[in-house]
């Protein structure tokens, strides 16, 4: 069975789930990581369970359109949308202290000028 360890306020939870665990699906049902993981929206729209993967990376699927979409450069230091991953190995993450801000579904339109 994969051993979570969620760092987060400074604490460090630890547990065990079962094999193909989607963890923001598990704590909505109340079951460990609740209470200590932050999400929200459960569809990769809000950015709220971003994580930094911080071992046991190399064992998740690739970031789908919504990582991209949402956390775009920060995929590149190593977060990743919790809600958006089914868990398989061994994992080991951190959420900030304040959610990541989710960047924008799509491109602004720039402004048309005002000469
Ligand atoms: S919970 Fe909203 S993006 Fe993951």
């Amino acid at each position: 069975m994969p051993t979570i360890v969620l760092h987060r306020g400074g604490h460090v939870f630890e547990g065990e789930v079962k094999e193909n665990t989607n963890l923001v699906v598990r704590a909505g049902i109340k079951q460990f990581p609740y209470p200590n993981l932050r999400y929200g929206c459960g569809m990769g729209k809000c950015a709220k369970c971003a994580s930094r993967i911080l071992k046991g990376g190399e064992h998740l699927t690739p970031p789908n359109w919504k990582e991209r979409e949402r956390l775009g450069p920060k995929l590149e230091d190593g977060y990743r949308l919790i809600c958006q991953l089914w868990v398989n190995q061994d994992l080991e993450l951190a959420q900030d202290d304040q959610p990541l801000q989710p960047l924008a579904s799509s491109p602004a339109v720039p402004s048309a000028g005002t000469t």
